[in-house]
């Protein structure tokens, strides 16, 4: 049973669905999409053509509905769809390991479902590794604005906040160190990255498990990036101190950065990576965590307690495979498509870069943020965000601001035009509600 009021707020959205981090009752109800080509997505019911600014979630990698991906997909249908990893191996599935331990150096994949478990299995290997070896540890450092995903694990070394506060109780402890958020002509970026590392090599002075960081960039907790030189010096604290290194590339994966992975941009060596987003190009669910061959080398053992106990019904799915393949192949293919995209947004932004209300904006490979001056409530809570979401919508960009963050993070193949265009909407509303 619900009251009257609520019921109100109810009739705008699907009885049967209960829709993914959204209050119904402070939330425009879901469009209704018909399709979705390249970087448009069509709605239903209006007829409405909207330049997807965020790639879906940030998993649209090289457009919507891509023809190859879409073939490849189509043609592993009809040869295998799924079978179990535990007992059979596929040749999607070798394939894609072998491709992704070559690109990254890390020699075992361990496939899973989404982000979070790539996160969840990353913190289980490096907890375990530890009592393999007769050293166990327990102490994990995050950084403050951390955001790993929603399972228990990945929850606790993501930022404790009002997303996450109910489950405080059942959350592990995990140590803290600051993030150095910069941006163009932050002049104190020096000195924030001091005091961080600061806090880092006091925390490393008690015995480790795992530092774990998303390299480069903090998507969630608002866009704010670092540079890869302080990404540098964390890893090498990390090694200096004994410790192992993860780097949630869920978000930064695949060219995002303006490499093919952000690790590789910060010349670091992660000892486990967790990728997912655009693994498959945004078509399938799938994540992977890979690790290097020492971590993997200590769960040999004649002993059941030294097995790593994970497992995903769907584990390493032919269909998410060859999509990832696919979508590697299209990489491989056109690396300028993610090399060259920074300069197509610094292109862009000087016209908002002029705008008195805008700061700290910010540009990392395919990812352009800034924020908007605010006088209360800066973060995710603040209003301004949904207004600029709806205004953009009827404008004809689809993006999400993070609060009073505004970002963009388009498919690789959004044309000159589009990106123009989703430039002029946001200078066009950002000039309209000053
Ligand atoms: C850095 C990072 N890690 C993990 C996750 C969780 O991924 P998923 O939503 O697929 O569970 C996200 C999702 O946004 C993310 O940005």
């Amino acid at each position: 049973m619900t009251d009257q009021n609520s019921e109100h707020f109810l009739k705008n959205w699907h009885p049967n669905i209960w829709p993914p981090f959204t209050q119904i009752k402070t939330s425009n109800p879901q469009l209704e999409v018909s399709h979705a080509k390249d970087a448009i997505i069509y709605t239903k019911n209006s007829n409405q053509e909207l330049i997807d600014g965020i790639s879906s979630w940030w998993v649209t990698l090289h457009g919507h509905s891509n023809e190859y991906i879409a073939k490849e997909i189509a043609k592993q249908a009809q040869e295998l769809e799924q079978i179990i990893f535990a007992d059979f191996l596929h040749p999607q599935a070798k394939k894609l390991s072998e491709r992704l331990s070559k690109i990254t150096n890390l020699d075992r994949l361990f496939f899973s479902d989404n982000g979070s478990t790539a996160v969840e299995v990353a913190l289980k290997i490096a907890y375990q590794w530890w009592q393999n070896k007769n050293d166990k540890r327990n102490q994990i450092i995050a950084f403050e604005g951390a955001y790993h995903g929603d399972t228990f694990g990945a929850m606790s070394v993501g930022e404790r906040n009002i997303f996450n506060e109910s489950f405080e109780s059942l959350m592990f402890p995990v140590q803290r160190v600051q993030w150095p958020s910069t941006w163009i002509d932050d002049d104190q970026v020096y000195n924030k990255e001091a005091i961080a590392l600061k806090e880092l090599e006091n925390l490393l002075q008690i015995p480790t498990a795992a530092v774990i960081l998303e390299p480069l960039i903090q998507g969630a907790g608002g866009m704010n990036m670092v540079r890869p030189e302080f990404i540098k010096k964390v890893a090498n604290l990390v090694k200096q101190y004994d410790s192992l290194l993860i780097a949630d590339e869920v978000l930064t994966g695949f060219g995002r950065t303006g490499s093919l992975f952000a690790f590789q941009k910060a010349e670091i060596d992660p000892d486990l990576i967790a990728i997912s987003k655009g693994l498959t190009g945004g078509f399938l669910p799938m994540g992977v965590t890979l690790a290097k061959e020492e971590v993997f080398k200590k769960f040999i053992s004649n002993s059941p307690l030294k097995t790593f106990w994970h497992g995903h019904s769907f584990t390493a799915n032919p269909l998410g495979c060859a999509a990832a393949n696919a979508s590697l192949d299209l990489l491989e293919n056109e690396p300028d498509k993610y090399l060259k995209f920074e300069c197509r947004h610094l292109e862009q932004i000087n016209k908002i870069k002029k705008l008195s209300h805008v700061e700290k904006i910010r540009i990392c490979g395919t990812i352009s943020a800034f924020e908007l001056k605010v006088e209360k409530n800066s973060g995710y809570f603040n209003d301004i965000g949904k207004k600029i979401k709806a205004l953009s919508i009827e404008k004809g960009l689809f993006i999400r601001p993070l609060g009073n963050v505004i970002y963009l993070l388009p498919p690789l193949c959004i044309t000159e035009k589009q990106l123009e265009r989703s430039y002029d909407i946001i200078y066009q509303i950002l000039l309209d509600i000053n």
